[in-house]
């Protein structure tokens, strides 16, 4: 199984930037997420709010690369509304049952990045290996680097990541009954 993987969407660059700078330092591949519909302007903006608030999955292009191949899966996307852009929610709902670890960033104006990485744990249904919300001030003057380097630190020591997954329960050793010789 390979080790890492960066999932993102982005729809002006920003969250894409952060991504391939997370992958090269990873040394990994990495996906976007595309719409199979455009989101150009005022009316594509409104869309992706309402798309948001109203937890809509959005048709998206079909992805080459299956998640369950990875060891560690890194998410990426920006908050909408206060909320997940709808394109990784589409994502989710096709993929999140075939996710290992899997690790996330979010990238915002401002705020909301907490509530977003809350509903990405819970659209994959687990923890988090490693978060962050990162504000595109932050991203713009560079101040994210850090914030960046210890996702990576804490996404690829988190204890479960190294397990590779053989299609057996991961903690089989929990179900051998007291003293029996292992
Ligand atoms: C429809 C829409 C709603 C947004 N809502 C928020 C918000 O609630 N809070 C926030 O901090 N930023 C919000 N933003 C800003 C984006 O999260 C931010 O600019 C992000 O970095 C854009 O990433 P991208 O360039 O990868 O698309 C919103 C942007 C869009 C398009």
């Amino acid at each position: 199984m390979k080790s890492c993987f960066v999932v993102y969407y982005s729809r002006t660059g920003i969250t894409q930037e952060v991504a391939q700078r997370i992958a090269a330092q990873c040394a990994c591949e990495s996906e976007r997420i595309v719409d199979t519909r455009a989101r150009r302007g005022v009316t594509g903006y409104l869309r992706s709010a309402y798309e948001a608030l109203t937890n809509a999955t959005p048709p998206i292009a079909a992805t080459t690369r299956d998640p369950g191949d990875y060891e560690l899966v890194i998410l990426g996307a920006p908050v909408w509304a206060g909320r997940l852009a709808a394109p990784m929610r589409s994502y989710l709902h096709a993929h999140a049952g075939r996710l290992h670890a899997v690790a996330a960033f979010c990238t915002m104006g401002g705020s909301g990045g907490e509530a977003v990485l809350d509903e990405i744990a819970a659209l994959c249904g687990k923890p988090l290996a490693a978060r962050t919300a990162l504000s595109d001030s932050d991203i713009k003057g560079g101040h994210d680097r850090e914030r960046i380097a210890q996702l990576i630190r804490s996404a690829t020591a988190a204890p479960e990541r190294p397990v590779p997954w053989t299609g057996a329960p991961r903690h089989a050793a929990d179900h051998t009954p007291k003293g029996s010789a292992l």
